[in-house]
């Protein structure tokens, strides 16, 4: 088995405050009030990540004691968009640092058959070509339910994408990464793989169930 390389566009986000509440979080008794708290801070660390390279631009401003120059954002507006459900897990989060954005819906099921994504629900804002978009979703797994959400997405005219997420496989990344090479990844760790059943390992369980208080 070759080994895997993280490609250049997949952020990992490493820092102590991550890591720690990572572990939190992946701990099967960690309670489902505490998972969402945890959710919802990690959520707030990796906007502050797949935010990094929004433009600025500068305005004059008068602090108390005299003008200058400050800056402000510029440019495009953000939206997010939520793959149903647990994406809806993570945007909170997102909102609270970016509470103007524009919020998109895409819901996914898996056909039983084929077992690739079908779209049952996809509600999105008319105007992506102006914004960059950041779609979310806890688990990047098999990568398939990602892939067809952006497809959507850049469908409906969006062309700056990201892709966040709080636990990636290697899997994912790879499908995720062939699939639309533009597209960045910010995440908070990738795991050795998945199990026969689509799970991450060693992962952190369903994060739908874990995140609703669902079974
Ligand atoms: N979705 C989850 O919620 N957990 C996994 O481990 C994989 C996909």
């Amino acid at each position: 088995m070759t080994a895997f390389v993280l490609p250049s566009s997949v952020t990992v986000v490493d820092h102590p405050l991550v890591r720690h509440k990572m572990g939190l979080l992946r701990d099967v008794r960690t309670p489902t009030a505490l998972f969402r708290l945890l959710a919802r801070e990690l959520s707030l660390l990796l906007t502050y990540e797949a935010t990094r390279n929004l433009a600025l631009e500068t305005v004059e401003i008068d602090t108390p004691l005299e003008p200058m120059q400050a800056e402000r954002l510029s440019g495009k507006k953000l939206c997010f968009v939520s793959i149903l459900r647990a994406g809806n897990g993570i945007l909170d989060g997102m909102l609270d640092l970016v509470p103007s954005a524009r919020v998109g819906h895409v819901g996914l099921f898996r056909d039983p058959q084929t077992l690739r994504p079908v779209e049952y629900y996809l509600k999105l804002p008319d105007d992506l070509v102006n914004r960059d978009c950041i779609v979310v979703d806890p688990m990047l797994a098999t990568g398939h339910s990602a892939v067809a959400a952006i497809d959507s997405v850049k469908k409906a005219g969006a062309k700056n994408v990201v892709f966040v997420c709080l636990l990636a496989a290697p899997e994912g990344v790879e499908c995720l990464t062939q699939a639309h090479p533009d597209v960045k990844v910010v995440t908070c760790a990738v795991d050795r793989g998945l199990d026969d059943h689509g799970y991450i390992r060693p992962g952190l369980g369903d994060a739908g169930d874990r995140l609703f208080g669902t079974k």
